[in-house]
């Protein structure tokens, strides 16, 4: 970290997403649409779109947070289910995306620092991130720099920009990870008596 983001980051606020907050959120995720393999979705969603995705986040009782600097938001991060499947109920994915004139600033570690704090409060025991782009030297090192590791590489299957686009895959235990049984309300969910296959 440079002298100048060891600066910033102690002016770096996390704290609890705001409907007001929507404008801003929108603004950073249409910048890495249109400019970036992060994110495999091509045209930008709106506001009402983003609030909506706010609400099913929040309504799942997951977090959904931001970074503010000096009264802006600088980035925003939040976790959602890893897959819908009833048994991948102790595991999420994480998404951290950060305003790109701030970015090397320290504003991504603290989203997904709080990120991580936050979904192990919850009892969550691994958290995943899908990777746009194997040549995303910042997602992939912020991830890095947060205790994840590399478990693996879906080559070629996003089409982005004209080109082929691979996932990277990076997982980080939460809490006592699988070495305790689950704790919470979540353990007594019953599965559909008709639940079959193995399906994600
Ligand atoms: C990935 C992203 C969230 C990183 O946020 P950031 O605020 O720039 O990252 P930070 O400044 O907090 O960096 C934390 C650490 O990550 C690593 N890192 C960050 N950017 C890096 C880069 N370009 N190359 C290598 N490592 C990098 C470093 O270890 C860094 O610590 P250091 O600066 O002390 O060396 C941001 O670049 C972004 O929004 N990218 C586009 C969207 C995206 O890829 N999101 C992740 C999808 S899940």
């Amino acid at each position: 970290m440079t002298g100048e983001a060891r600066r910033i980051a102690g002016r770096i606020a996390v704290r609890a997403s705001a409907a007001h907050d929507l404008p801003a959120i929108a603004a950073i995720y249409r910048h890495h649409v249109l400019n970036g393999a992060a994110t495999f979705e091509i045209v930008p969603p709106d506001d009402a779109e983003m609030g909506r995705r706010r609400e099913e986040t929040l309504a799942r009782a997951l977090p959904h947070l931001v970074a503010e600097l000096d009264g802006a938001i600088a980035g925003y991060a939040y976790a959602a289910p890893y897959r819908p499947r009833a048994a991948y109920r102790y595991t999420v994915e994480d998404s951290v995306y950060v305003a790109p004139q701030l970015s090397r600033r320290g504003v991504g570690r603290a989203l997904l620092e709080a990120l991580i704090d936050a979904c192990t409060a919850l009892h969550h025991r691994q958290m995943v991130a899908v990777i746009g782009d194997r040549a995303n030297a910042a997602s992939i090192g912020l991830h890095a720099a947060c205790g994840f590791t590399r478990v693996g590489t879906l080559p070629n299957v996003g089409f982005k920009f004209g080109r082929w686009i691979d996932s990277v895959l990076m997982q980080r235990v939460l809490g006592g990870g699988a070495t305790t049984p689950p704790r919470g309300k979540r353990r007594d969910v019953r599965l559909a008596p008709r639940a079959t296959g193995c399906h994600r």
